[in-house]
């Protein structure tokens, strides 16, 4: 067998094996990436094809990794930095990048509708995990006739490499925002929301202006590999957390080697609308020790009080492990909706109560050790 590099993934194939498996396991590491399908297919991949190929005694493993093979990246400058970038682009002179692809990533039954946007910046409009880029709608503000609409931002939901792993790309979460009128209940596309109606709607190829990137809130602090992170996410506040959770599992960064945990609550209406399940999934599979998965759906599940089952109500039957975590400097994330925060400080208070501590003490130190990050919207 060929030498590999050290990250590489070391793949034995024994003669007699039939060509057709052998060019298939071989296509799953040959680490060129077009197309962000690449995550549900290796995934598949691995379970399908090591289960086929373990009768026919064909050897997977990975130099660095005991079982789990990550995609190398070739590091980017950006690795270096020592702060994030900001406002690379602003939105006077905004730089236009091409959408790649968009797809709707939630089932039929899920109310409303989310779309996964690649776009091509050319690595031009560089970012680390947990930014945003803000997105100028083509068309004129009907506040401000002969100006352009305003800015508006979406969280990346990629890491810095993108979905394409070259660093040329950056992907988007983007919910479309439908507007029903009170009294009739119909839809009325009048009232639809602007830019969120233009990503969903766009097509390869479009062009998209792009502002930024911008926000230091929600930067994963990767000071500590070993670190616990809680991340809450209602809806498209997943975005951030697909990023850090691919940047801690899916590729292999010399400068960030993560064995800490990292430990997702997410909150959506249905199954139907889960975000990027596949791809957490996989890594509740590969790295149970350093992963957890809870979900909270609204409207197939019930609280305690019988009521909807939110976020908040999952960090109450948790309450005791989260408050310990935090004790010994765990990083809290909220993102999403800004409706979920009176719940969620309201049941943190409660729970503080009952342990006989000071909410507004723990919180104001959580803020102060910079354990506490909101980003809502
Ligand atoms: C830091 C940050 C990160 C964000 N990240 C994401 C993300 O990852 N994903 C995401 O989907 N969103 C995200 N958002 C929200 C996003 O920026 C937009 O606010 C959202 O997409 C709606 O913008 P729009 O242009 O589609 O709607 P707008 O055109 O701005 O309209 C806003 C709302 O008003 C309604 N409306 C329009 N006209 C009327 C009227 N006449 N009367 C009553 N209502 C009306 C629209 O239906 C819509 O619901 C983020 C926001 C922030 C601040
Ligand atoms: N127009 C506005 O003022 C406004 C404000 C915020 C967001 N938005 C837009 O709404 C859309 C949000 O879509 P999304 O997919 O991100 O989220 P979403 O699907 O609306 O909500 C995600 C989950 O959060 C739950 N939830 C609702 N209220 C909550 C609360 N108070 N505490 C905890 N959980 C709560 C929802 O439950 P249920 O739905 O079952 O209750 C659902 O399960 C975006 O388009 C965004 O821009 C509009």
């Amino acid at each position: 067998m060929a030498q590999l590099a050290a990250s590489q993934v070391a793949v034995t194939v024994p003669v007699g094996s039939d060509l057709s498996t052998r060019r298939s396991v071989f296509k799953t590491h040959s680490i060129s990436f077009h197309d962000k399908s690449w995550a549900p297919s290796l995934s598949l991949d691995l379970k399908t094809k090591n289960a086929r190929l373990r009768n026919r005694h064909i050897i997977c493993q990975s130099v660095q990794q005991a079982s789990v093979p990550k995609v190398t990246v070739s590091p980017l400058n950006l690795e270096d930095a020592k702060e994030p970038p900001l406002n690379t682009y602003k939105p006077k002179e905004p730089y236009t990048a091409t959408i790649v692809s968009v797809e709707r990533i939630v089932g039929p039954k899920a109310p409303g509708e989310t779309c996964h946007i690649v776009i091509d910046h050319g690595g031009n409009v560089p970012y680390w995990e947990g930014q945003s880029y803000g997105i100028i709608p083509p068309g004129e503000n009907p506040k401000k006739p002969g100006s352009p609409h305003n800015v508006r931002l979406y969280s990346i939901a990629s890491t810095r490499y993108g979905d394409t792993f070259d660093g040329k790309t950056a992907s988007f979460c983007v919910r479309r925002a439908v507007y029903y009128d009170p009294e009739t209940g119909k839809e009325d596309p009048s009232k639809n929301g602007v830019c969120s109606n233009f990503l969903c709607n766009s097509k390869p190829g479009d062009k998209v202006r792009v502002t930024g990137p911008s926000g230091k809130i929600m930067l994963l602090p990767e000071d500590n590999p070993n670190a616990t992170h809680i991340m809450i996410a209602t809806g498209t506040g997943i975005a951030p957390y697909r990023g850090y959770l691919r940047r801690m599992f899916m590729e292999s960064v010399p400068t960030f080697k993560f064995n800490g945990l990292a430990w997702l609550f997410l909150g959506v209406a249905n199954s139907d609308s889960l975000l990027y399940d596949d791809e957490f999934k996989k890594y509740l599979k590969d790295y149970p020790d350093n992963f957890r998965y809870d979900l909270a759906l609204s409207r197939e599940q019930k609280s305690k009080s019988g009521g909807k089952m939110y976020v908040q109500d999952k960090i109450e039957e948790y309450s005791d492990e989260i408050f310990k975590l935090l004790d010994t400097g765990a990083h809290i994330y909220f993102c999403g909706l800004k409706g979920m925060m009176p719940g969620i400080q309201e049941t943190l208070k409660r729970v503080a109560d009952q342990r006989g501590e000071n909410w507004e003490e723990k919180l104001s130190q959580l803020k102060k050790n910079k354990q506490w990050h909101v980003e809502v919207y």
